[in-house]
């Protein structure tokens, strides 16, 4: 496994647990960190014995406080898209991978952070969690990719609101509104929760759960007809050896052994 300067891993019966390491600057994602977790996503998406993936972020205070301020006086015009770019290309990796990818989010996900978070299929929050998209209060706009996702995950209205006043919104809002899947007490128990889900995932056919999330995504993309995909996705299965041990399982009466062909 790499040794990263600002990301942590530990694999634990098949789950990855990607944990932003840089507490005194509540976790900010920095030129390095994004790299570094651009290489954690990439090696996740080709080991075989990875099936799932949590990210959180290191300490109690926050998950990720945003892209790295102290950066931002390099941006102009020319780089500020390569910017943009380069953390949209990343955070579709989070999105389009075919192993399920929880975000347990402690503390604060403003700005990248939150972004961040909605890259991932689920998100698990805690009491002190907070998601904001402060960017207008610096000048910019959230780039990479929130101004997309945070209007599919609440709708126009909420999200147009969070992304022009910049105001943060508490863990029981971003429950009501969707931006959270679940709401736990602690960061523990966000972390065993995340796990429980990724083991009752983990039941299924692992092709299927894959297609799911690519079907899902297509609903949102412009370029690909989503029920052409889902038709095709579910072709695809039918020949599958999985699709046979499930049916076959099912009356049976016995539990699937899946293996993913
Ligand atoms: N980029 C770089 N550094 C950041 C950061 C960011 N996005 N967010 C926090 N930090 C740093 C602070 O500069 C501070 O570093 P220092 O101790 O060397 O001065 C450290 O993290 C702790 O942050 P601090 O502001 O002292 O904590 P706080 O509890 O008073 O406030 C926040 C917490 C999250 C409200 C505040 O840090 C904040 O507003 N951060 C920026 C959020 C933002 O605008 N994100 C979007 C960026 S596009």
């Amino acid at each position: 496994m790499p040794i990263y300067k600002n990301i942590i891993e530990s694999v634990d019966d098949g789950i990855l647990i990607i944990t932003i390491n840089r507490p005194e600057k509540l976790n900010a994602l920095n030129t390095m960190t994004l790299s570094e977790l651009k290489k954690c996503i990439e090696n996740a998406y080709d080991d075989m014995g990875i099936r799932g993936i949590i990210v959180t972020g290191a300490g109690e205070k926050a998950f990720v406080a945003g892209a790295d301020i102290a950066e931002f006086s390099e941006l102009n015009e020319l780089n500020g898209r390569k910017f943009s770019e380069r953390g949209q290309e990343i955070f579709a990796l989070f999105e389009n991978c075919i192993k399920p990818v929880i975000a347990v989010v402690n503390g604060y996900a403003l700005g990248g952070g939150c972004e961040l978070a909605m890259s991932c299929h689920l998100r698990i929050g805690t009491e002190n969690t907070f998601f904001g998209q402060p960017e207008v209060s610096l000048g910019i706009i959230p780039g990479y990719g929130g101004t997309q996702r945070l209007t599919q995950l609440v709708g126009k209205a909420r999200a147009l609101e969070m992304m022009l006043t910049g105001e943060m919104v508490g863990s029981n809002t971003a429950l009501r509104i969707g931006l959270l899947n679940h709401l736990v007490a602690t960061k523990e128990d966000a972390i065993a929760k995340a796990k429980d889900i990724l083991y009752n995932i983990f039941k299924n056919a692992p092709l299927a759960i894959g297609m799911v999330i690519n079907c899902v995504n297509s609903a949102f993309s412009k370029s690909v007809d989503g029920y052409q995909i889902e038709a095709n996705s579910f072709a695809n299965c039918c020949k599958s050896m999985d699709f046979k041990e499930g049916a076959t399982a099912f009356l049976e009466k016995r539990k699937p052994e899946f293996k993913g062909e």
